[in-house]
């Protein structure tokens, strides 16, 4: 009996060992960022999603149409609607992200994402794993990038969330050696440290942003966190005017709530997990996570996408036509921008801003006492033809 059940371990673990050891190789192979200025078209991949997805996603949708009018009519640029990204499709094929969704969403150059249902113990849905879990991994989406600003308060945030190791990558799995005794397993390698790291490193130098903070565990979780530090330490060497410094993430979610010391931070890179949880804890002070986006990079593809879930509360409620299309919006701008178009992104930015956090003409609450998504859509883009946009934006944030 003690003998199987340790070289079920044994073998368990030794197959996880391999499966990485393959995915260090091809990330030796150093490939080249793609260049969209000399694409046409861009492709962008539209994945409606569940929930509240659809009707985020057609708003969304509706405003890059806007945004892009003129590409769209030259033939730079073509949206494609990716069907087969819903939860009844992922659990009819019990896959995370069934073969030709696979295949569509690699025909497509950037993909905007409406949130999809991620199944949870004791739910009417196959365990499948999390949809946006498997396509940064299957598309090596590494960087998660979730920028938060509230200039009134002088928070200007971005987190570069290492997106495709850490707790994640084999978050599926963990194994189970006896009825008593659980793991999982966490993963770091010096070129997944290294890509983030550098990333990061990069935007402060060209951002002229002189302070890095690194957040670990390493004094507790020593071998993987201390990886991820030491990487910090090496590539920092080749960035003499960024000056970074290392925070254990337990005293960081303390003081972003600090209003005397979270102005200081300004650029984070974070393991996978204290990213995922410190980006949630941050976007609260920008109204939400519904106001929040997300940007998931990779050198061939990026997929952009709302940080929060497809809210099957609210479409119980009936209340699906007041979801917040915010996020999504967001992610859309990041998108623009990550495409070559970045003054327009800039633009969409300051109407989100005039929007939704200071003019508030009207408001967007989840509920019948504030407006649909259709009626914010409407809103933004009105805002965003208002010639004296960037006037309106600089009095509305000082
Ligand atoms: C996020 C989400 C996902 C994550 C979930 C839905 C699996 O919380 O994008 O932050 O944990 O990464
Ligand atoms: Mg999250």
């Amino acid at each position: 009996m003690t003998n199987d059940v340790l070289e079920n371990a044994r073998s368990h673990f030794e197959g996880l060992v391999k499966e990485q050891l393959e995915r260090v190789e091809k990330m030796k192979e150093a490939e080249d960022w793609v260049d969209y200025s000399s694409l046409k078209p861009i492709i962008i991949g539209v994945c409606w999603g569940d929930g509240i997805g659809p009707i985020i996603s057609q708003e969304t949708q509706r405003i890059l149409e806007f945004v892009l009018e003129d590409e769209v009519k030259s033939g730079k640029v073509v949206f494609r609607t990716i069907e087969g990204l819903t939860i009844e499709n992922r659990a009819e094929h019990r896959a995370a992200i069934p073969e030709d969704v696979l295949e569509e969403l690699k025909a497509c150059h950037v993909i905007l994402k409406a949130p999809t249902t991620t199944p949870e113990k004791g739910d009417e849905w196959p365990n499948i794993e999390s949809a946006n879990v498997a396509m940064r991994r299957y598309l090596d989406l590494f960087a998660n990038v979730r920028p938060v600003k509230v200039p009134k308060e002088g928070i200007d945030w971005i987190f570069f969330r290492e997106n495709t190791e850490g707790a994640y990558v084999l978050g599926s799995k963990g194994i189970l050696v006896t009825e008593d005794l659980a793991f999982d397993f966490k993963v770091i390698t010096k070129q997944g440290a290294e890509r983030i790291m550098r990333m990061a490193f990069e935007y402060s130098k060209n951002n002229n942003i002189n302070k890095l903070t690194v957040v670990t565990k390493a004094n507790v979780v020593k071998t993987t966190d201390g990886l991820f530090l030491d990487t910090a330490a090496r590539v920092g060497k080749e960035y003499p005017d960024v000056e970074w410094e290392g925070w254990y993430i337990d005293i960081m979610t303390a003081k972003l709530v600090d209003p005397k010391r979270r102005t200081q931070f300004r650029v984070l890179v974070l393991p996978n997990l204290y990213g995922d949880i410190l980006t949630d804890e941050a976007a609260e002070f920008q109204g939400g996570v519904g106001t929040a986006g997300s940007a998931n990079i990779g050198k061939r593809y990026a997929m952009f996408e709302a940080i929060h879930g497809s809210a099957p509360r609210m479409m119980r409620e009936g209340r699906g036509k007041y979801a917040d299309p915010s996020s999504l919006i967001r992610a859309a701008a990041m998108m623009i921008r990550h495409i070559g178009f970045a003054e327009r992104a800039e633009k969409l930015e300051m109407a989100l801003d005039i929007c939704g956090q200071y003019e508030k003409r009207i408001s967007i609450t989840g509920r019948a006492d504030g407006c649909t998504a259709a009626e914010l859509g409407e809103y933004l883009m009105e805002t965003m033809k208002d010639p004296e946009l960037k006037n309106r934006w600089t009095a509305a944030v000082e």
